[in-house]
Formats: structure tokens, sequence, C-alpha cells
């Protein structure tokens, strides 16, 4: 192929062979010798981004962005790239300004939509499908439709929406939480686990949504073992750190107790409830980890009268009831539950419950 009479038709060719790698070079040269435009450029960083190349295809799209801030492809082009690269704030910001160069430009609603809901937004992401009914291909949105229904209907948070907020709140978790909100859901576990497990030690322990080890610290001291899950990459970086934990897990603690594994003496929940509404699942998965005498110990927020819901600020609440149906269920017994306010909000105490469950014999 030729290099010099249409180096843009030939990327094309490469690109389509499966040969992304030479397509960049190809392009990378033609830039180099100051020729080319727009087109070339978002070529060019497509083809990076296809040949595994992402700094390099991030360099090219944001500078290509810098140089035509008026051309609403550049910063979906951008908005790919970042979104390749796992950057999806940086990602759905690109799309929106694209969206306001060209508010008609529908691959940039459907992407911006496709992000909305990666981050657990599918209201939002509802929103910008609604605003492209004839986009193609179309069995593309109605599928992502139809996942951010099911998404919204769901009786819990969506994991991603829980891992992207924390990956976020990771940075200064420990001083927001202990500085700002008071938060003492470890500590009243720990004054729970004097009541019911009294004076045991050398425990197998398991931290259910461990985030960044703060209730995993204050039961070290009882532990034979420690092992901690969570959905946040970053919040679980940061439990590494303080060298308590034998195991960490990135995974959803749902399905996490239901794969084959440890039993642990000691099942922990510090404030990571709160992200479930239904709790058979949870409660049914720790039942079968839990080993004979293993107890259960959590923290939740209140809801008056019967059931759960999600409260406004998209943490859900449950009632005293329904913990304990549930737990009949799954044939947990309840041996104790204690009002106690987990943090506070606004500077007031949020009410709650520590709860322990108990395995009956098997
Ligand atoms: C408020 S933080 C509490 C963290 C820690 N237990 C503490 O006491 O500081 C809630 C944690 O639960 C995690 N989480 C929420 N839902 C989860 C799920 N379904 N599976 C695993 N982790 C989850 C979040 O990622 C977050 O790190």
């Amino acid at each position: 192929m030729g290099n010099d009479v249409d180096p843009l038709e030939d990327a094309e060719n490469l690109i389509a062979a499966g040969r992304a790698g030479e397509a960049a070079a190809l392009l990378g040269r033609h830039i180099a010798q100051g020729r080319g435009g727009v087109l070339t450029r978002l070529t060019l960083a497509r083809a990076l981004l296809l040949a595994g190349k992402t700094t390099e295809a991030l360099e090219m799209s944001r500078e290509t962005a810098q140089l035509y801030p008026g051309v609403a492809g550049a910063a979906l082009a951008l908005g790919e790239t970042l979104l390749a690269a796992g950057k999806l704030p940086l990602a759905i910001a690109e799309f929106q300004r694209a969206l306001r160069v060209d508010p008609h430009l529908a691959k940039a609603a459907f992407l911006l939509g496709c992000a909305w809901l990666e981050a657990g937004e599918p209201d939002w992401a509802l929103r910008e499908f609604a605003r492209i009914p004839d986009y193609e291909p179309a069995n593309l949105l109605v599928a992502r439709v139809a996942e951010a229904e099911s998404l919204k209907a769901a009786a819990r948070s969506n994991p991603r929406y829980v891992r992207h907020l924390f990956d976020q709140f990771s940075i200064d978790y420990d001083e927001r939480m202990i500085g700002q909100l008071s938060y003492r859901a470890p500590a009243t576990l720990r004054e729970l686990a004097a009541l019911v497990l009294p004076g045991r030690k050398g425990l197998d322990i398991l931290d259910l949504g461990c985030g960044t080890g703060l209730a995993g610290v204050a039961f070290a001291d009882r532990a034979a073992r420690l092992d901690g899950v969570d959905l946040s990459p970053q919040m679980i970086e940061k439990a590494r750190a303080r060298g308590v934990y034998a195991d960490l897990a990135v995974a959803d603690l749902e399905t996490f107790l239901e794969e084959e594994g440890c039993a642990y003496d000691l099942i922990l929940a510090a404030d990571t409830l709160v992200y479930l509404g239904d709790l058979a699942r949870v409660f049914a998965g720790a039942a079968r980890r839990l080993k004979k005498d293993g107890v259960f110990l959590f923290t939740v927020e209140k809801k008056d009268g019967e059931g759960f819901e999600l409260g406004p600020k998209r943490r859900w609440r449950h009632s005293e009831s329904y913990l304990r149906e549930t737990a009949a269920a799954a044939g947990l017994d309840v041996t104790g539950l204690i009002a106690a306010s987990p943090r506070n909000e606004a500077n007031v105490p949020v009410e709650g419950f520590a709860v322990a469950l108990t395995a009956l014999p098997h």
C-alpha cells in the first residue's frame, strides 16, 4: 500500500485488516511531516487505541480536542478514548462537551448513556437514550435500554455505581468518615461482639465491604485470619496497605459468599448492607459460610414499619421486622439487635441497628 496518495484510506484498510499498529505508524509519519487534519488525527487516535497503545491514544485525542475545540467529533473521540482507559468522569465530561457543540450527535448521546450506565446511573442513562430513539444500530440501543431498566428495578444498589462511588471516595474516605461524619459502625460492632462472642479470640473473620479496612483494624486482635471483600479496587488497595488482611478480593459480596471457600467464625459488614435492599441472598450466603456457632455482625440504617426502602441519600434502610423475618428464612438466629447509629448526617445521628445473627446448627 502506498502512503502518499491517501494515507487515511490506506490506514482505514489496515485497520479493517486488523493491522491497527501499522495504520498508527503510517498516520504518525504523516502528521510528523506537518500534514493531515482533524480526521487524520482522530483516525490515528482510534488506531492507537485498537493497537492497545492507550496512553499514546489519549495523548493524541487530547491534543486534537485542544486544537479543534469547535469540532464535536474531537470531543467525542477523546471521550471514547477516556472511556476505554477507564477514566469515567472525564469521559462523561467529554461526551457532554461534544453534545454542547453538536446536540444532535447521536453517538455522543449513546456513549454518554453507556457511560452513565457504567457509573451505575440508570435514570441518567435512560434520559440520554430517550434523545436518540432512531439510533443505529438499533439493537445496541435496545440492549442498553433494557440493561438500564433492569438496573433501575433491582432491589439493591448497582455494583457499578457502588464501585465508582467508592473508587472516588477512597482518596479521603477515612478522614471524611471519621472526621466529618463521626463514623462509628466498627466500634459499635466491636461492642456487640463483646456481648455475643465474649472472650473469643483466634477467629477466622471475613469483612464484607471491607472498604479501607476500618472494621478489619477494629477486629484484628481477635483474628487468626482476616479476609476482606469489596467491590471497589481502590478501597481494597487502601485496605491492603494496612497489612492486617490475609486475602482481599475485589468482588460482589453476594457472589463471593456463594462461592466455595473458607468457613468463618465471624462475618462482619460495617455500613455495607446499606447498599443492598433485599438481604435474603446475603443472609443465605452468610449462613453457608459461617462455622457452627459462627456469628454474622452488621449495621444497617433503620426503616420504621416493615420491609426495606431506598432512602434519599441512595442508601437502603431496613426495618427490624424485615431483618428478623429474613434471618429466620435463612436459618439464622437473631442473638443481638440493638439501636445504634452508624454515623452522623448534617451533624445528626442517623438511626440504625447493629445486629448479631448466629448460625443455627447445620
Ligand atoms: C461505607 S463503606 C464501609 C467500609 C468499611 N466496612 C468501613 O467500616 O469503613 C461501604 C463499603 O461497602 C462496599 N460495598 C457495597 N456494596 C458491596 C457489595 N455488594 N459487594 C462488595 N462490596 C460492597 C463499598 O465498595 C464500600 O467500600
